[in-house]
């Protein structure tokens, strides 16, 4: 048993140190472990039809490792992603002798390949790196708004937003940064160069992959029917790919062999010509200067502590590692871990962080480039003090009459309030390498496949990173979230992005490795994940299996994932005057990393919510 009081700031929990987890590997013909996992998914997702079920264990035999309510065991290296084969990519390039930032790289081109709906490169990301002599950098490959693109652009003439000029199709493209901030990283910090990093990625596409069940269902996209391109490659032209069936992609296998032999052809060649006329054809607005001057940014880390843990995450354009550190500094002074994970209580306090750091969000963030973003006052422990003065431990706040604390903030309390909205399709990864390296990242196409526009003859789907900006002040985005002028579209811009790779350290040792998707929910499960482990005394795979509940200032409302907490904590939380919002049936999809301080282990925590990704390593 390792005690977890030991481990310093943890509170009140004992677990037993987790058995390795059937060493990594998975013997196809343990059905009996994959019937639990069928189960497993089955109650989890409860989703679609059942004329997939026996499909789906099929699917599993062929494709996947063996699922585990523990977390994976390594002693070296581990990579957690969605997909297990973007995961073997890391592995794979990490056993050549490369270390976690050509692991991330591999795992990158890799989910392009594997994981079309999120991973990509049409889009953008974030990535976080630790060095294990404690060096960070962030690198900003956010996608960004076209030269031409106005604050205007999706309204009709009365000034209303149009629906879906934002979120499908040509308009909804912004500049994708993933491919430069990708080779950028590469080119810095990795060793093995970016030819090697990216040859899994190649053989994935050429060789092609099974697709698992989900995939298949997910390819019958409405929106990726609409655009022909979209249509050949992801739907075979009405001739729906099945479960199982392999999917070839060699379009995309030539596009990544163009860009491991001149990755400069993406932004300044014939591939950005190709990318500005795919756009354009359909009326959109991003053209081959808009590639040209496409920058990745280095921004410094948001750092933050809670209860004695370094936490470092993502600064604006993400709102992701502020409303992080804002939350948590909320919360410190409660005693959290002795109320319990999931009582009312906690959840009461928890959302009631949650509603103060969103409306922040709210007000003041955007690109830092454009707006000048109040990170230092934000993340400032007695800003957080003051905001927990004004919650009321018995009672839900009204967020339309939420008042920011009066006081010596530099003014925070004075700036008008916003009233807008965010986007559906992003995905994370995390590794650590033998040496201690650290890399989390989260990239997004934002909705699923994006715009659902597929750039002519390169296989690739192009973002709808647009919709990630205030389509107008005041109206809600594609995920409800209200955003102020800071946010607005502009030219050049970046939007603001809720995503949140974090990597969290004590006395200086790398702990924890940490991020999701999921939109605005990103925050609040990276924070769920970490409360998880520090305050409940989870190991890393409980964290991230753990129930996720969510409130975002407004909707005034306390989401929560269905059937997965009682009744009687749900009543409870509305006895509190919560509104309760039992949604969907899961979110997020956490891919984290733990290590274990006393044995320097590595732990995967890889989110079952999504059957076929996996945490693995060695
Ligand atoms: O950057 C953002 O915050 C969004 N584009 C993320 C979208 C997302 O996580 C969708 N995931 N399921």
């Amino acid at each position: 048993m390792v005690n977890l009081h030991a481990l310093g700031g943890m509170s009140g929990v004992t677990f037993e140190r987790p058995a390795p987890r059937f060493s990594g590997k998975f013997d196809s013909g343990d059905c009996r472990g994959l019937a639990s996992k069928f189960l497993l998914t089955r109650k989890i997702l409860m989703r679609k039809s059942t004329a997939f079920s026996g499909l789906l264990v099929l699917v599993l035999c062929v494709s996947h490792s063996f699922a585990s309510m523990r977390p994976a065991h390594a002693q070296k290296a581990m990579v957690t992603s969605v997909h297990s084969l973007a995961t073997d990519a890391g592995v794979e390039v990490m056993r050549q002798g490369g270390n976690a930032i050509d692991a991330a790289v591999a795992t990158g081109f890799a989910l392009a390949v594997v994981h079309p709906q999120a991973g990509n490169i049409g889009g953008g990301g974030f990535m976080l790196i630790r060095m294990a002599d404690g060096k960070l950098h962030f690198l900003d490959y956010r996608e960004k708004a076209p030269a031409a693109a106005t604050v205007d652009m999706y309204w009709d003439k009365q000034g209303n937003v149009v629906p879906n000029l934002s979120t499908v199709g040509y308009k909804a493209i912004g500049v994708p940064g993933a491919v430069a901030g990708m080779v950028m990283a590469e080119k810095k910090w990795g060793k093995l160069g970016l030819a090697k990093v990216i040859a899994p990625a190649i053989r994935l596409a050429r060789e092609g992959f099974p697709l698992p069940w989900e995939y298949a269902n997910d390819f019958q996209n409405k929106h990726l029917g609409e655009f022909p391109e979209s249509k050949r490659v992801f739907q075979r032209d009405g001739n729906f790919y099945q479960p199982g069936e392999t999917f070839k992609q060699p379009e995309l296998a030539r596009t990544l062999e163009r860009i491991a032999a001149n990755p400069d052809d993406f932004y300044h060649g014939q591939m950005a010509e190709q990318i500005a006329a795919a756009v354009q054809k359909g009326g959109g607005i991003l053209t081959a200067q808009d590639l040209a001057s496409y920058e990745v940014k280095e921004r410094q880390v948001i750092h933050g502590s809670y209860r004695g843990y370094d936490l470092y995450s993502a600064p604006p354009p993400s709102s992701g590692g502020v409303a992080l550190v804002e939350i948590l500094n909320i919360l410190e002074k409660f005693d959290l871990g002795s109320l319990g994970a999931d009582s009312a209580e906690a959840m009461h306090l928890t959302t009631e962080a949650y509603r103060r750091a969103f409306m922040d969000r709210a007000d003041f963030m955007g690109d830092p480039d454009f707006a000048k973003v109040p990170v230092a006052q934000l993340i400032d422990k007695n800003y957080a003090n003051a905001w927990r003065e004004s919650i009321n431990p018995q009672h839900a706040s009204i967020s339309k009459e939420l008042k920011r604390p009066a006081g010596s903030f530099n003014g925070l309390d004075t700036v008008a309030r916003a009233t807008g909205s965010e986007p559906d399709e992003t995905t994370h990864y995390s590794v650590v390498d033998p040496d201690g390296n650290a890399v989390s990242v989260t990239t997004t196409l934002n909705g699923s496949f994006g715009s659902a526009v597929t750039a002519d003859g390169l296989g690739f789907l192009l973002n709808n990173e647009m919709d990630d900006f205030a389509a107008k002040v005041g109206v809600p985005n594609m995920y409800g979230l209200i955003q102020g002028p800071a946010n607005a579209v502009g030219a050049n811009k970046r939007p603001l992005s809720a995503m949140t790779p974090t990597i969290v350290t004590k006395d200086d040792k790398l702990f924890l490795v940490l991020g999701s998707p999921g939109g605005p929910t990103i925050i609040t499960t990276v924070a769920n994940v970490l409360m998880g482990v520090v305050d409940y005394g989870l190991d890393i795979q409980q964290a991230v299996d753990a129930p996720r509940f969510h409130n975002q200032w407004l909707p005034d409302k306390v989401m929560v994932e269905r059937k997965r907490f009682s009744p009687d904590t749900i009543k409870l939380l509305e006895n509190d005057g919560h509104t309760v919002d039992e949604r969907n049936a899961y979110w997020g999809d956490a891919e984290c990393i733990m290590i274990d301080p006393k044995t320097g282990e590595r732990l995967g925590g890889h989110d079952e919510r999504h059957s076929y990704g996996k945490a693995a390593g060695f």
